[in-house]
């Protein structure tokens, strides 16, 4: 089967490819420079190209703080990009995956978010991703997966930020934000087993089990390298930041994933920074 993939070359993208390619999927990988997903010309040539049978959405703005101030930038990626991708999509029949956030929820549950339940993002960068889900469901066709706090070896994300702090200086991290961290691989995994499975299309959610703080996670990948660190555990309202972030965003995977910690463990051997 011929998948073409979105920000190919982003964190999540770069794992997700070869996941795919040892399945026996033909990929066609897409990034910016080859299909910028705000172009709609564009996009609709390189999928005519290429005739997918199944497209992989996981190109989006990514920086949550930043999509607070930039917030054109971030419209035009995560809504009207989606919406490029799902218009060509309804033309020609391609059914669509759709990677989504735990930031389509507010936070304010206190048990792990089932895929029905109602979102009520709380940031920008949450609006415009329930705004990609919302333009997705247009389609006949699609499956809407939610992830939370990815990691993985190839980009920007909380591991690799914690690991190149100066650790002669005291550390601050927020113990009252929770959620599940999510190995990249194990993501991938997860939309190749629904894909090839031929699941029923509509929302799911792949991510580690098991959840945590932000400080209780730092805890663990400080153990795990075995590095010394002055972590302190302070409180959201402690860190000036000009956005807001659900408190809680554990999502209900139904069982289906291991536990974060040990698919932290299969991370942290093969890492080598
Ligand atoms: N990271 C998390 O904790 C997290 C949590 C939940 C859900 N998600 C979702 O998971 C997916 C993958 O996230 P990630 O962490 O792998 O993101 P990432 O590393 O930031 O990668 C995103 C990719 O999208 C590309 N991109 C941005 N604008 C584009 C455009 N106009 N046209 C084409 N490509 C464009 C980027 O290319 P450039 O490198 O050229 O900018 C980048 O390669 C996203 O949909 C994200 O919303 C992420």
């Amino acid at each position: 089967m011929k998948v073409l993939v979105t920000g190919s070359n982003g964190m999540l993208g770069q794992d997700l490819c070869p996941v795919l390619e040892d399945e026996g999927y033909e990929v066609i990988e897409t990034t910016r420079n080859s299909m910028d997903i705000t172009d709609l010309e564009r996009v609709e040539r390189v999928i005519n190209v290429h005739a997918p049978e199944l497209i992989i959405h996981t190109a989006a703005y990514t920086d949550v703080e930043k999509a607070e101030v930039e917030r054109e930038e971030a419209h035009s990626v995560n809504v009207a990009g989606t919406r490029n991708i799902v218009q060509v999509c309804k033309k020609q029949d391609i059914p669509l995956v759709y990677i989504s956030s735990d930031y389509v929820f507010d936070g304010e549950k206190d048990s792990p978010y089932k895929p029905e339940d109602r979102p009520n993002p709380v940031n920008y960068y949450g609006q415009t991703k329930l705004d990609g889900e919302e333009a997705v469901k247009e389609l006949s066709k699609y499956y809407i997966i939610r992830t939370s706090w990815l990691y993985g070896h190839h980009g920007n994300n909380f591991v690799t930020k914690l690991l190149l702090q100066d650790f002669s200086k005291e550390i601050k991290i927020v113990d009252d934000q929770i959620g599940s961290p999510t190995w990249t691989v194990d993501l991938a995994t997860g939309i190749v087993n629904i894909i090839g499975k031929g699941e029923k299309y509509g929302i799911y959610h792949v991510c580690n089990s098991g959840a945590v703080s932000r400080f209780e996670f730092a805890e663990e990948i400080f153990a795990v390298f075995d590095l010394k660190a002055n972590i302190v555990p302070c409180k959201t309202s402690d860190i000036q930041s000009n956005v807001k972030r659900p408190k809680y965003s554990v999502l209900d995977n139904q069982g289906h994933y291991r536990n974060w910690e040990v698919a932290f463990s299969d991370f942290a051997a093969l890492a080598d920074f």
